[in-house]
């Protein structure tokens, strides 16, 4: 085999980060288990069951339905199917914020639904007065952002609930990113607050599973079941999941995960990040950088592209909003010691390249 995998010594953009050993430990042992039929692979879909569980108990719905999907890409275009299928419009259209991840616009390509994005308020969070005037007799479903992609922002679910509702339209949250960190803030944001429908939250995020590991989790078992399909040559009879054969190692490493970080390894590591996102936000405030204030623990901050890139060359890998400012998101892997030496460079590159920087 050629070449080692990358370390995340200088990783300030990503969502993934390294499994946590006993999930990286429990990734190894199933790796050849397919919980995709789970009559035959039963040990494994025991472990997708207590990992749905605990979902459950994360998002604050009792006997929740759902599964361990491959990411937040597929849970989402899971999610607009189940909405789409139960709309009895023959032009159904579903309503995501401006800041809806691009998962969305795969969602409406494959499933042939008109996607309407509605714009943002000065806060990041959708214009609950755009969603109203969106929404109309086709709409099948609102999507609503719990933790951001850009900015870490959570959009006004319980009203966004009440708007879809109204509308006999499905409401879905996006917590792919948030899910582990919003039990420890004051946001309304799940099953327990509101009236969602379903919910996409990603152990293979801050959940700090091995990847694949996404989640999909529904209120209603119906709503699956309308995604069923028979499986003749399996033992099992039907599968409401969107992949076929899929990853034991994902599902079985997620519940390893939680079993050991939920909930006291999680809120450490909230306030961890937290704590490291606002030592983030006053260096670079100190330094004269605009930065928004951040509520979940990613900053962005206006640096001039000149800078941006002489940092990327020094091999950090971070990335830029939609409006250009960098953006660092405060994994599980992202330590003060990484973000002192970012802040090193910023000092040292800052006056080699444009004096407005
Ligand atoms: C809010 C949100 N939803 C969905 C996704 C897509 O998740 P995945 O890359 O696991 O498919 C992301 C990825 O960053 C995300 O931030």
């Amino acid at each position: 085999m050629r070449g080692q995998p990358q370390d995340f010594d200088r990783v300030l953009s990503s969502m993934c980060t390294p499994p946590h050993p006993v999930a990286r430990e429990a990734a190894e042992r199933y790796l050849a288990t397919n919980p995709g039929d789970p009559a035959t692979y039963q040990t494994v879909a025991d472990l997708e069951d207590d990992a749905v569980a605990m979902l459950g108990d994360i998002v604050g719905l009792d006997d929740p339905a759902g599964y361990i999907a491959s990411g937040g890409t597929e849970a989402n275009i899971q999610a607009v199917r189940m909405a789409r299928n139960r709309s009895v419009s023959s032009d159904p259209n579903v309503v995501v914020p401006e800041s809806a991840h691009f998962s969305f616009q795969k969602a409406a390509d494959v499933l042939a639904i008109e996607l309407r994005i509605a714009p943002l308020t000065d806060n990041y969070t959708v214009d609950l007065g755009a969603v109203k005037r969106f929404c109309d007799e086709d709409t099948a479903g609102i999507v609503g952002v719990a933790g951001s992609t850009e900015y870490g922002r959570v959009d006004p679910i319980p009203e966004l609930a009440n708007i879809a509702h109204r509308h006999d339209a499905l409401l879905h949250v996006d917590a792919a990113w948030g899910g582990f960190l919003l039990p420890f803030t004051d946001h309304d944001w799940h099953f327990g607050h509101a009236g969602v429908d379903t919910l996409t939250i990603d152990p293979h995020k801050m959940g700090q599973a091995a990847i694949p590991a996404g989640g999909l989790l529904a209120r209603e078992d119906e709503l699956f079941d309308a995604l069923a399909v028979d499986t003749p040559y399996l033992e099992s009879a039907k599968q409401a999941t969107l992949t076929g054969t899929r990853s034991g190692a994902g599902v079985a490493s997620a519940a390893a995960a939680m079993q050991e970080l939920w909930p006291d390894g999680y809120r450490e590591q909230y306030e961890t990040s937290v704590a490291n996102a606002d030592f983030l936000v006053d260096a670079l405030r100190e330094r004269g950088f605009d930065v928004v204030e951040p509520d979940l623990p990613i900053v962005t901050a206006d640096v001039s592209s000149e800078l941006f890139e002489a940092l990327r060359e020094e091999g950090w890998r971070v990335s830029t909003t939609g409006s250009d400012e960098m953006r660092v998101v405060m994994m599980p892997h992202v330590t003060r010691e990484m973000l002192s030496a970012f802040l090193t460079d910023i000092d040292r590159l800052r006056p080699t390249v444009n004096i407005n920087t």
